[in-house]
């Protein structure tokens, strides 16, 4: 196409399906939501498209369902999907999470689960050595298989009280395991540190942790440039509190990065920090940003929930959706207003959910308008993926 104008190419509209779900999920969401759209106001070249789904367990006690029938094939066209949290007292949490979440990271093959652990100015970690020891890491999530295969059954209950039988398979399969250390060394390779930490438990489980194993080694061997290390998850969990100096990205099974990326978060200083973003590599679906921690009933509707987990994952959305400039500004603007000592109760403040993310929308416009002269328009397809 040829054109003798100068003008601007239109604004690219990102699609973007929000799934508030429940408790301060809703809180997180709006406050995530609106810090977006200050960012793509002031960027110019992209905006929002939004639309907001009620799926929950709120919708479950009106449906008996978390979402429709149909939600996977609404949710397909969109370009990501922006998720709070789901869990609450009336639905059993097996069937909520079935329900909605993992339904949506299973079906979507969102099999990379992306958890960087970052430790903000001003706040403090329960680490004593975190005040002089720069700490920054990834957990690199396998998220499709594994201990969350789904596979597995109930028997024998008619044999009677005390008599019932359960059995909770983990899948491993080759291609699930080299495709998640394949990213993890890939994501090595754009880092500081260029070090993968391979965590298994093949010690005690000798069939499918063997064989993560075994594919790590093969596929570290492409990687000759990496350093690796593979350690048992136990003596990892103790490795995150008395030596998370020395990891850089650390790849996991499903469950066991489930837990180490809990533990991370609280090393940072709150759950409430923590980022993530399920992936579908490929892009033959939408993926999906959310923060780590749950839906807290305990602090739910008081507008006091730490929205940074919520908004870091939309700084994650962002380089997925191609505009990694706009991700590090937000980024920068969080540690700003945390470093300023806008923070929510759980990391020692007494600002609100709203203030927080309005501090960090005005920080980006501060950012964005400061370095506005040295910045090109940001149509790189770098992403995550
Ligand atoms: C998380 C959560 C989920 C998980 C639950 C809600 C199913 O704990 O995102 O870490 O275990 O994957
Ligand atoms: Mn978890």
């Amino acid at each position: 196409m040829t054109s003798t104008t100068t003008s601007p190419a239109a604004p690219t509209t990102h699609r973007i399906a929000a799934i508030p779900a429940d408790g301060v999920g809703i809180e997180v969401i709006d406050a995530g939501r609106h810090v977006l759209d200050v960012v793509a106001k002031i960027a110019g070249d992209f905006s929002f498209d939004w639309t907001e789904f009620d799926w929950g367990s709120e919708y479950y006690a009106q449906h008996g369902r978390m979402m429709p029938e149909d939600g996977l094939e609404t949710l397909k066209p969109f370009d990501a999907i922006y998720f709070g949290a789901v869990g609450w007292e009336n639905v059993r949490d097996d069937v909520s999470l079935w329900g909605l979440r993992l339904n949506i990271t299973q079906n979507f093959d969102q099999w990379a689960n992306i958890r960087p652990v970052r430790f903000l100015p001003g706040v403090l970690s329960p680490l004593r050595k975190a005040d002089d020891t720069q700490l920054d890491w990834v957990c690199v999530r396998e998220n499709s298989e594994g201990e969350y295969a789904g596979l597995g059954g109930r028997n024998l209950a008619g044999r009677g009280p005390g008599n019932e039988v359960a059995i909770q398979s983990s899948l491993f399969t080759e291609k699930g395991c080299e495709r998640i250390m394949r990213y993890a060394f890939d994501l090595a390779r754009t880092r500081e540190v260029k070090k993968v930490s391979s965590v298994t438990k093949s010690n005690a489980q000798q069939y499918g942790m063997v064989l993560w194993d075994e594919v790590f080694a093969r596929v570290a061997a492409d990687y000759p440039d990496v350093e690796t290390e593979s350690v048992l998850v136990d003596a990892m969990s103790a490795k995150f509190v008395l030596k998370p100096e020395d990891l850089s990205v650390v790849v996991a099974s499903n469950l066991n990065a489930d837990i180490l990326s809990d533990l991370g978060s609280a090393l940072a200083g709150s759950l409430g920090l923590a980022a993530s973003a399920n992936i579908n590599p490929e892009r033959r679906f939408p993926s999906m940003f959310e923060p780590v921690h749950g839906s807290a009933p305990d602090i739910a509707g008081q507008g006091i929930c730490n929205p940074i987990g919520t908004i870091s994952s939309g700084a994650l959305m962002l380089e997925h959706l191609g505009h990694p400039d706009a991700a590090r500004v937000v980024e920068a603007a969080i540690e700003n207003v945390t470093g300023r000592g806008v923070k929510t109760r759980d990391i020692g403040g007494s600002a609100s959910t709203r203030e927080v993310a309005e501090a960090v929308a005005a920080e980006v416009e501060a950012l964005w308008r400061a370095d506005e002269d040295t910045r090109t328009p940001d149509t790189s397809d770098a992403a995550l993926a």
